[in-house]
Order: C-alpha cells, then structure tokens, then sequence
C-alpha cells in the first residue's frame, strides 16, 4: 500500500460501505470477467477507415479563420539572465504580426502540477513561463513570434538577436549525485525499504552479484509531435491540442490564466501517440498568451527540435543491484540502490525500484532511491516509467546471479517468485507469471539454448538467448465518468472524455458497453476525446481501460434503476430490486430468468420517452488497499552479435503475458507489440546525447535520436495467460505500458549468452561489443 494508492483512494474508504476485496460493493467479481459475447473477440479499430483515409483530424490539421502560426526561440544557455534581447529585425520581418517575450507576455500563473491528488491537473514543468529574463534550463522559451506563415514566423525567430548573462549551472549527474535528495513520494512511499539484514545475507552468501546498470537519458519521439491550435472566444479558451490529459489541460490553462473550469474546452479526438509525453506543457500556455496579445486564433505545432528542448523525457538512472543466494538458489538479500534525475521543477519519480520492492521472495531486502536536481528540462513519464530502467537492471542481474549459481533463469525466477507482496504480505488478486514464462518457453525454443555463453555460432554470427521478467502496477482512476444514452430505438451512446492515441479506445469500449447492455455490438456508439463530454481521467498509467469500464459499469447500475422506475407496474419487471436486475435481449430482466425481460424500446414508447440519459462515475479503487496488483510478462530474445563488428540483430522476440483478461486480441497484442519494439530501441539504440559543458540536448532530430525502423524490428510473437483478475473491471489489468518492461534486460541476457559480454549500460551498441 503506497501513499499513491492512498492519494487516489483519498478520503473516500470511510464514506463507503466498503467489502474489503473487490472493486464492486459487496466483494463479487465483475461479471463482465466471463461473459464472452463481444469481450475477449477480435473487433478492428472502428476509428481505423478514417486514419487510413485521412480523414481524422489532428490537432495541428484544425483549421480556424485568421491563424497565425507560431515559432519559438530556446534559450542556448542553461543558467543564466537574458541581458539583451533585439526582436526589431523579427518584428519587421514580412508576415510578422506578433513577438512575445518577457517583455509583454501577459500575466500567467505557474500551471498545477500533475498528480493523483489533483485530477484535474496536467502541468509537468513547475518554472513561471515567460515572465522574466531568468534562464531555468538549455531550451527554455525566450521568444515565440506569430507569423501569416510557418515559414515566416520560422524566419523571423532566426533574426532575434538575444545576449545572455551566464551563472553556474548544474548538469553533471555523476558530480551531483553528492547532492541528491531521497524524497518519498506518491509512488514510493517508503522510499528507504530496509527488511532484514542484506549486508550479512551478502555476507554470507553461497552465491553473489553486485553491479552497477546504467540507462541513458531517453526522448520521447511519437510519430505525432506536439500540436495546439486554440482561440478565445471573449473569456472563453477553445483548445484543439494533441493531449492524453483532456480535463487536467483544460484545468491547467484555466488555472494559468485565472479562468473558472468550464472556460476552457480542449477536444482531442486522435492524438498520434502519448506515451507519457502529451501532457500540458509551456507550448500550450505559449500559444493561448500569443493568441490572447493578438487576438488571432494560433497553431503551435512543434519541430522535432523544440520538442526536446520542451518536452522532457526518461530520466537517465544508475543503478546498483547485489543478490545474494543460497546454495539452492534462494535469495536471502537483494538490494537496489539508483539515482536518477529528478529536477525541483519536475513532479515525475522515475520509480526503478518498484519492480525490486515486489517482485521476489527475498530473504530481505535493501532499497532506495536517489533524485538529483539539475537545471534541465523537467524529466516525465515515459511508457513505464521506472519499470522500463527499473526492470533492466533487475533482471540483468538475476540473469548474472543464474549464470553464478549455474542454474536455468527461468529455474532460478520459479524458486524465488513472490507469491503475494514480499514486504507488506499483501495477496496478489491475481498473478501467474510462471504460466508466462511456460508459455513463452515453449514458443521461443528456450530448451535449445545453451547455457554455456559463446557456443552457438554460424559463420560471423555468436547466436543467443535471453529472457527477463517485466512488470507495471495496475492502476484505476476514481472519478471517471461516462454517460449512456439510450434511444427510443433501442440503441446505446456512451460518452466520457476518454483518449485516443492509438490504442483503440472506442473500439474496446464499445465491447464493453455491448456486453454490460446486452445489446449488439453495432446498436452501441461510443463518443470520446472532447471536454464537453463527462469527466474523464487521463490516458495514464495504464488505467483508462479499468477506469472507464468501471464507469460504464455505474452508469449501467443507474440505469437499469431507472428504467425499471419508468416501467411502473404494467411491466414482468414490476416490483424487482437494483440488485435482482441484468441487461440482456437489449432489455433489462430478472437476473437468469427470460421470462420477466422487458426490452429498452418497450419501456421507453410505453413511458412516451425519446430516450433516457445516466451518468456513472468509477469508485474509488479500493481494491487497492488489499491486493498486491501489477501485470507482468515474461520477455524472450533470440538475436546474433556479429563477433566481427559487435553489431547485435534480433532474430526473434517472444512477449508472454499476464495481465488478467484479454478484452480484444487485436488491439492488445498490438499493444503488446509496440511496447516490445519500444523496449527494442530502449535495448539497442535510443540515448539522447546530452552535452555536460553547456547543458544541452544534441539529438533533436529523429535522424540523431534512433528508435528502431522496420527493418531492426525482427519476428515478435505475443502470447497471454488471459486468466481474468477477480478484482478488476471485466477481469483486465492494464495493458500499455508492460510491453516495454524487460525487453532491455531480455536482449542484455541474450547478448551475455551469445557472447560472453556483461554490458551494463544502455543502449548496447557495437562499440561496447568490441
Ligand atoms: Mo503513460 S507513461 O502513463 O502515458
């Protein structure tokens, strides 16, 4: 139980009759967990057609009458003062209409920062934006010029002219990890886990490993870069933006500009990949001051460039691990220790440890983490933050540790897996890992590995094979809502202010709201992706999924109330209870009896009603309180590593599942499958080069940042257990953000077994293969 599970269940445990053990009052799993009409089948994205045709529109495809578009200007020093600053060449630039400074920005308050304690918040960069010459960090807004054109008002921030003062700035990691702070937080509650006595469990021990892993500052790279186009309306703000965060941007910017909420509408119905990084960040509070000083709706939509200089990224992190072991193979002491940088300004804890806090049954157990601040951009979230750095290094050396005690890694994962939380004792809701790893086993040929690094080879080629453990917590917003309209038609709308960007939203729901009415897939029409519909959580953590279902699900329960009140007694319905009450035959009947059925489309004509409209709302997750909750997977590499030129090619990569329920196979093995190929950049060549003289990023292209293309992504197969979770929403964990959680370790393992190489820090490029 951390403090971030506390924050989201809040003040609400009291004021429920709360039955310890189930997300549902009363302590039944979810019946959705089995039912098998629409969930669990292959269904294609219904919002596919539309992308493919072009006619989905994006955030930076809004057209509005008179726009300008925006160009920014980042400061090239990482401390410092803005000494002097020349715009008259820009401001006589051919198109220009507008150059903002800290000149004559207008007033703005510093965003709420994001956070479980504040859902309606989504600011990741605590820094005041633009309202005075100070220089926070190396790409800090100086100047955003409006032009008639992009190309104009790109132009036109070439020729401002800005002089800077320097101070001292700190970005050397290495040199202020003396300076490093070991904050608890909402993820790490106990942030100094000590239990037992790990100094003479290493002591003692029969076998050992003690490492450090180091992973590299990495940068979001989303195939949609950031984009707003937005115009007031009087006092009123109306935002087109590419966000994951719908009500916590539009609270934001009413926040920053002294608006009441309600004042700001933000629609985002396709968003081209979030993965941590589409929060609010300074572009969007940019753009509405510019549009607010001239008057003229704005685009922003940033370059490649200006993204790294704005949007943070994965923390970098070094990491100690030592495990200890028993003859046998039991390990009596694991510890972890790591630093990563988290700056004042920044909300995110790169949460490495999680992984190691729950993992294991370890005899006891050392851990903690370190944040350093720096003056750098605000570090964020970035697709399983903490458990994609945090999982390498774990797993890297509980394959180092196999390798010591000569036992098989899966062997030496099956003696020491956790059968419920090692440290608070907590039980699993649900947990079969080693299922994963039978089934993953089995299609990889894990039994024609050798155990004996370098003795496999063709030609050039050492060949390997590798495996590690992945792990994301399950999550589930409190406060999500959805509202379901039926028609006099019979027909179903679900409507919340749920996310798109990729992962098939409205496609999965639309299942679920088929299976939770009983009606047909094709009588159900889902609206997400715009603030005027009812309030929905961010796309975060892996929890939309869970959240909105658990929405739906309260939404139904008013519902069937509803509909039997405006059935009256002239109905097989009269005199049945809330509780006595399922949805089947697009009607409402007595729980397992036909017979007392009466159809929507009866009960509204008999009551003269065009339709009927409920809203739900998704209960705190108490679940939470009681259970130790986290999907997990077992990852699996077979690759080659030239013994020639150190270069690594994945033959195949192997992804077993077990994440609770399965709700469309489609959607969740691509799903799966990105995260895998994330992981795959993650292992061989994602690094944002980071000059430690003048704090700035180098890799501000994708031609300079390398995430795999087609060609490097080999053959991935994914497999799942699909044993559904009794605790969750329709049985399903989530689902996200797992695929990339212990694919570096995977492919780190394969490497040492293919040859011989122990490299502990990321990304494993050639020349560390030499
Ligand atoms: Mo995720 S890193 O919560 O989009």
């Amino acid at each position: 139980m951390s403090k971030l599970q506390n924050a989201i269940v809040g003040g609400v445990r009291a004021a429920m009759n709360y039955v310890p053990g189930s997300w549902l009052p009363g302590g039944t799993p979810d019946p959705l967990s089995e039912k098998r009409v629409n969930l669990g089948k292959q269904q294609s994205r219904i919002d596919g057609p539309d992308k493919v045709r072009g006619a989905a529109r994006f955030a930076a495809e809004v057209r509005m009458e008179g726009m300008l578009y925006a160009a920014l200007v980042h400061s090239t020093i990482a401390r410092g003062r803005i000494a002097e600053l020349d715009v008259s060449a820009a401001e006589n630039a051919d198109g220009v209409v507008l150059v903002m400074t800290h000149r004559n920005a207008p007033k703005m308050a510093v965003p709420p920062g994001i956070g479980l304690t504040n859902l309606k918040a989504a600011g990741n960069n605590l820094l005041p934006i633009m309202q005075d010459a100070d220089i926070r960090w190396n790409g800090q807004t100086v100047a955003l010029v409006l032009a008639q054109t992009q190309e104009q008002a790109n132009h036109a921030a070439s020729l401002i002219v800005v002089r800077y003062e320097k101070a001292a700035a700190r970005t050397d990691f290495a040199g202020e990890k003396i300076n490093a702070r070991t904050p608890e937080s909402l993820i790490l509650d106990k942030n100094w886990l000590k239990k037992g006595d790990v100094q003479a469990a290493l002591h003692e021990a029969a076998a050992k490993m003690d490492a450090v892993y180091r992973t590299p500052w990495e940068t979001h790279a989303p195939i949609e870069p950031h984009a707003t186009t937005l115009r007031w309306e009087g006092d009123k703000l109306i935002v087109h933006d590419a966000t994951q965060m719908l009500y916590g941007t539009a609270g934001s910017l009413a926040k920053v500009f002294g608006l009441k909420d309600g004042q700001v509408y933000v629609s985002s119905p396709y968003v081209g990949g979030g993965f941590g990084a589409k929060g609010l960040w300074d572009h969007q509070i940019l753009a509405a001051a510019a549009a607010k000083l001239s008057g003229r709706p704005v685009r922003i939509a940033l370059s490649r460039a200006s993204m790294q200089r704005l949007v943070g990224g994965r923390s970098q992190t070094e990491q100690r691990v030592a495990l200890a072991a028993d003859r046998d193979g039991k390990i009596t002491g694991l510890l972890h220790h790591g630093y990563s940088v988290k700056p004042m300004h920044s909300l995110t804890d790169e949460a490495f440890t999680l992984s190691s806090r729950s993992l294991y049954a370890a005899g006891s157990f050392d851990i903690v983490q370190h944040a350093v601040d720096l003056d750098v951009l605000a570090n964020t979230a970035m697709r399983a933050p903490g458990e994609a750095p945090g999982t390498y290094a774990l797993e890297c050396a509980v394959d180092e540790l196999a390798h010591e005690l000569q036992i098989d890694p899966i062997e030496l994962r099956r003696r020491n897996i956790a059968h419920c939380d090692p440290v608070t004792g907590a039980p699993h809701s649900q947990s079969d890992l080693m299922k994963a790893y039978d089934l993953g086993a089995a299609r990889i040929g894990w039994s024609k590995r050798t155990s004996a690094p370098r003795s496999r080879r063709e030609g050039e080629w050492l060949l390997g094979m590798g495996c590690a453990t992945g792990s994301f917590p399950f999550v589930r917003m409190p406060g999500m809502s959805a509202r379901i309209i039926i028609d006099s038609s019979g027909r179903a709308t679900v409507a919340s202010a749920a996310h798109e960007m990729g992962m098939g939203t409205a496609t999965v729901q639309r299942q679920v709201a088929a299976d939770r009415l009983g009606l047909p897939l094709d009588d159900v029409t889902v609206k997400i992706g715009d603030t005027s519909l009812p309030f929905g959580s961010m796309a975060g953590g892996s929890s939309q999924t869970a959240s909105l279902g658990a929405a739906i699900h309260a939404a139904s329960i008013k519902l069937a109330g509803e509909l039997v009140r405006l059935a009256g007694n002239d109905t097989p319905l009269a005199g049945l209870r809330a509780n006595e009450l399922e949805f089947a035959n697009a009607g409402v009947q007595k729980i397992g009896d036909p017979g007392r059925h009466e159809s929507f489309v009866s009960i509204l004509k008999r009551a003269r009603r065009s339709d009927i409209s409920v809203v739900g709302e998704s209960p705190a997750p108490l679940e939470l309180l009681k259970f130790s909750m986290h999907s997990r997977s077992a990852i699996f590499c077979a690759l080659r590593v030239s013994d020639v030129t150190g270069e690594v090619r994945v033959d195949r990569m192997v992804g077993a599942f077990d994440c609770g329920r399965i709700l469309n196979p489609k959607t969740a093995a691509s799903q799966f499958r990105g995260g895998m190929i994330m992981g795959l950049g993650m292992a061989l060549t994602e690094e944002t080069v980071f000059d430690e003289r003048k704090g700035r990023v180098m890799t501000t292209s994708i031609a300079d940042y390398h995430v795999p293309s087609h060609l490097d992504v080999p053959d991935i197969d994914v497999l799942w257990t699909d044993i559904p979770d009794p605790r969750t929403p329709m049985g399903a964990r989530g689902i996200g953000e797992i695929g990339v959680a212990g694919v570096a370790a995977a492919v780190a393992n394969a490497v040492f077994n293919a040859t011989g190489k122990r490299v502990r820090d990321l990304p494993l490029t050639p020349d560390k293969l030499l």
